[in-house]
């Protein structure tokens, strides 16, 4: 079966708290944009058509693995040029996974502006449960717009601030604000049924953790991948990940909180909090008394998550098999408007992306060289594991890391909270598998993943000040066997964006 969906991206204005209105970008009219909804195996067609007067625009799908369809996979200056004012692509791809993600702008700090939504495929389960409730988005919320926040990020990290607090926290595009105007998401249960929700974080720059007070939350899968079911109190939720969990309405009928907050043991960046209301049946919808926030003191991921179908991983002497990955500041990076900071770099190199040339220009023209500013990764030959250390530098702010690979799911070998050493005990067996996990502050991530998907890949840090400033590598995975996108609609993109391109993207 095949589903389609036209998604128009607008200018707007928002005011999801009731805080502030200010810019935002709307798709179809809305904020957070419409579901994406079709089955495991069903092909997924969206036209995108950019409405903006000023801004080029690109669509990502986050997490779909593109088997086949590479050039699909929406990120500028990579897979595509930009989607000028007024022009229209159309992306076709299979839902080869299932479970809930989301699709985003890739275009600059765009996402963080309004332009993204939900995604859902629906597939088997790995426990009973009676009602699909949908997502969850979790998002902070800012004042500013996305770019006037990474303009201040950069003079931030100069004088080493860090970024400015979020303003809010929005449970699906709503919450009140601090002064109370605004509105809550509510949600009515009925005692005895169970109740699957999608969550997922939608954030530019927080780590989100969860609860429903007096109901733990049972796990099922973390990103794309089923997992054998866990319960947690709570979970912290970097961004671009998810978990499905199933809700036991077991409780004395009430209504209760469901807590969405920063986890100020990964950031120290403070901002209001989330809000929703689960009210059951028959119980008059009031403001819930029920109790605070479990606490917590770190900001790991859960070290339970056994995917459901066990893939072990080859294993060997890591250290001397790793590819080692340094997340570092780089110093003296001359930004627009003249100033010289510094910004956040992988093996101080930051990544450099060319609208105008995207990475897959040079694979069209098989006749040129790569450039040799791509911030260009080796990936090993076809059905190869390719090993990765991801190590965050000592003597830099110890701040996690949301990384996110592109076409794939990898799989989590280890991740510690210090300096790797190579004694480290690491997971082969059946090790997490997902597309976005975190290297801890100060910390390292270990991760494989077989080369097994054609393409040129992106893999970044997922706050989006973080791959605006270069935290992040591209990756061409068996260049030669790349299925590449139809050229004409290609090539069309590419010259409206370079007809428009004024130099003026905001
Ligand atoms: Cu959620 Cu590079 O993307």
């Amino acid at each position: 079966k095949t589903v389609s969906y036209n998604l128009e991206i607008t200018n707007g204005t928002c005011n999801p708290d009731g805080g502030a209105s200010r810019i935002c970008f709307l798709i179809n009219g809305q904020y957070p944009g419409p579901l994406i909804e079709a089955n495991w195996g069903d092909t997924v067609v969206v036209t995108v058509t950019n409405h903006l007067q000023t801004n080029g625009t690109a669509m990502h799908f986050h997490g779909v693995r593109q088997l086949g369809s590479c050039g699909a996979d929406g990120v500028g200056g990579v897979t595509q040029c930009p989607i000028a004012p007024g022009q229209s692509y159309t992306y076709s791809f299979v839902a080869s996974q299932f479970g809930t993600s989301w699709y985003h702008s890739h275009f600059s700090n765009q996402y963080g502006d309004g332009v993204v939504g939900p995604m859902v495929f629906h597939g088997p389960a790995s426990a009973n449960y009676d009602i699909d409730l949908g997502v969850y988005q979790l998002t902070d919320w800012y004042y500013d717009t996305a770019y006037q926040v990474a303009a201040r990020t950069l003079n931030n990290l100069q004088s080493k601030n860090g970024p400015p607090a979020a303003d809010n926290i929005l449970i699906n595009g709503t919450n009140k604000n601090a002064q109370g105007g605004g509105k809550y998401n509510y949600v009515s249960v009925t005692k005895g049924k169970k109740y699957l929700l999608r969550l997922i974080n939608i954030s530019v720059d927080n780590y989100i953790k969860v609860s429903l007070d007096n109901h733990p939350l049972q796990v099922i899968s973390s990103d794309y991948v089923p997992t054998k079911p866990f319960s947690a109190q709570w979970l912290t939720i970097g961004i671009g990940q998810r978990y499905d969990v199933i809700i036991n309405a077991n409780q004395t009928a009430a209504n209760y909180w469901f807590r969405a907050e920063v986890n100020t043991a990964c950031q120290s960046a403070n901002s209001w909090y989330g809000r929703a209301v689960w009210s059951y049946n028959g119980v008059a919808t009031a403001d819930p008394v029920s109790s605070s926030f479990p606490a917590i003191s770190d900001c790991t991921e859960p070290t339970n998550i056994l995917p459901y179908w066990v893939q072990p991983v080859p294993s060997g002497n890591f250290p001397q098999m790793a590819e080692t990955l340094n997340v570092n500041l780089t110093g003296a990076q001359v930004v627009p408007g003249g100033d010289v900071v510094v910004v956040w770099s992988l093996n101080q190199t930051t990544l450099n992306v060319n609208w105008s040339n995207p990475t897959m220009s040079y694979l069209f023209d098989q006749n040129t060289e790569y450039p040799s500013n791509l911030g260009l990764i080796d990936t090993v030959a076809e059905g190869g594991w390719n090993y990765w250390l991801i190590q965050q530098s000592s003597g830099i702010p110890p701040i996690p890391h949301p990384i996110h690979l592109h076409g794939h799911d990898f799989f989590v070998l280890g991740q510690g909270t210090t300096t790797f050493t190579g004694s480290e005990t690491l997971n082969w067996s059946n090790p997490p598998r997902r597309d976005t996990a975190t290297v801890y502050g100060g910390g390292w991530l270990a991760i494989a993943f077989r080369s097994d998907n054609p393409g040129a890949w992106l893999m970044h840090c997922h706050i989006a000040w973080h791959i605006s400033e270069g935290l992040g590598m591209q990756f061409l995975e068996q260049p030669d066997k790349i299925t590449m996108p139809e050229k004409s609609g290609y090539d069309n993109l590419c010259s409206a964006w370079n007809s428009y391109a004024g130099g003026m993207y905001w």
